[in-house]
């Protein structure tokens, strides 16, 4: 069910907090994921996230495997479900350098989405990128999310002030699309 072409979403186990950590200072992921002062996260707020993760409700957060290796690269989920609009808004990092820019975060989104479009009662994916996030947003794109709208100058970011942007898939056109590719 989770399981991709290069990764599969599992959930987070104490053993991932120290790579957590590093992912979560990593400058890559501190600036693209938040729009707060890009300050270093500790080891302790790493733990006390974790344990935090297991009263949440409306949230839910996958850990990323990348398939061959059996290693834990990122995390991906949804932020907040809005189950009174039909609404999950999601987010991903992938956190292990090494991971980036060959195809797994985008795995990693499409089995997020067909997971929650197969077992969630929502209409809508959405998710917010900052405008600088060339690969997210081509990585989105990929996996069918369109842009809906810019926010401008959101955020002050390396210097200047930056534009957000809001993405989303709608259901009928994310199985719009699936319909489509069996038949051809
Ligand atoms: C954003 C992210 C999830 C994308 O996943 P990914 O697996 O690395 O993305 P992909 O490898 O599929 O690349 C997507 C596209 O961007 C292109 N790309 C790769 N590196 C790039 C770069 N440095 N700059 C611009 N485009 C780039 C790829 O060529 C690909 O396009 P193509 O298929 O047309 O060739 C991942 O890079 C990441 O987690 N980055 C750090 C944290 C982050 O930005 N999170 C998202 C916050 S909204």
């Amino acid at each position: 069910m989770l399981i991709g072409e290069k990764v599969r979403l599992r959930g987070y186990k104490e053993e991932d907090i120290q790579l957590a950590y590093e992912y979560m200072n990593d400058p890559e992921v501190i600036l693209n994921l938040s729009t707060g002062v890009p300050y270093p996260v500790t080891l302790e707020m790493e733990k006390q996230w974790f344990e935090s993760q297991k009263e949440m409700k409306n949230t839910y957060n996958f850990a990323i495997e990348a398939l061959e290796e059996g290693i834990y690269i990122g995390g991906c989920g949804i932020n907040t479900l809005d189950l009174k609009n039909g609404v999950a808004i999601v987010g991903i990092f992938i956190g292990h350098e090494e991971y980036r820019g060959k195809g797994y975060g985008t795995d990693a989104m499409k089995v997020l989405i067909d997971f929650i479009f197969n077992q969630i009662n929502v209409n809508k994916v959405q998710l917010n990128v900052f405008g600088f996030n060339e690969r997210a947003i081509k990585s989105y794109k990929k996996s069918g999310f369109v842009e809906e709208g810019r926010i401008r100058q959101r955020l002050f970011r390396n210097g200047k002030y930056q534009d957000q942007i809001v993405m989303g898939i709608l259901r009928d056109e994310y199985f719009g699309k699936y319909i489509k590719a069996m038949k051809s």
